[in-house]
């Protein structure tokens, strides 16, 4: 399978800057504390985080349910958070939502410490491949079709997660691919127009 530009880092750059606008209307006279999904959300929290202009705390989190290009099932915390979120508005940092495991899992565990509120952003969403009901993803960044990707922080067995695009791995044709590069183009068209 070959690996092909679906995001370039220029379109990325300004659905994140939209992304950001929305998250300071929203939590405007808030403070908020950021958790970052390690190790995938790497760069989206970077870059995020660094266009929201409220009090913030920037937490971290490393979970793992994915081996090669299928999630296990299995979901694995190797670093919680190292201050409480008791009281704090939260604003979960994911690099892709896939099945919905992760972050079924990842609600459950922080709701626990009774934070006011908690928000999921991310940078991917895969709606078609949910298989856990009832996840409220606040903001999403592209809606993407079935596809495995890579780069931007976002990995096959740990390879590629450098790569500064969103690229994934098809045997499709090009014009199939260049279909998903425009829906994902008009994602952030109209989010400017609206
Ligand atoms: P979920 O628990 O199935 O929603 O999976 C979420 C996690 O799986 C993400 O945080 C990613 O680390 C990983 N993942 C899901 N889809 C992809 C992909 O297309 N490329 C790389 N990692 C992925
Ligand atoms: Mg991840």
């Amino acid at each position: 399978m070959k690996r092909r530009l679906l995001i370039d880092e220029e379109i990325i750059q300004k659905r994140i800057k939209q992304l950001a606008d929305e998250i300071n209307h929203d939590y405007q006279g808030k403070e908020l504390t950021l958790i970052c999904i390690l190790k995938g959300a790497i760069y989206f929290f970077t870059d995020l985080s660094r266009r929201i202009n409220l009090p913030t705390e920037l937490e971290f989190i490393r979970i793992s349910s994915y081996h090669g290009e299928n999630s296990t099932g299995h979901v694995d915390m190797k670093m919680g958070l190292d201050h409480s979120i008791k009281g704090r508005d939260v604003l979960i940092v994911e690099d892709i939502i896939d099945s919905g495991r992760t972050l079924s899992y990842l609600v459950d565990y922080l709701s626990l410490d009774e934070p006011n509120s908690i928000k999921i952003c991310t940078l991917l969403d895969k709606p078609e491949r949910r298989v856990v009901d009832g996840i409220n993803v606040d903001y999403v960044g592209f809606k993407i079709k079935d596809r495995f990707v890579v780069g931007y922080g976002l990995d096959l067995d740990e390879e590629y997660r450098n790569l500064p695009n969103v690229e994934c791995f098809t045997h499709d044709t090009y014009q199939n691919l260049q279909n998903d590069r425009y829906e994902i183009y008009k994602q952030l068209i109209k989010k400017n127009n609206s």
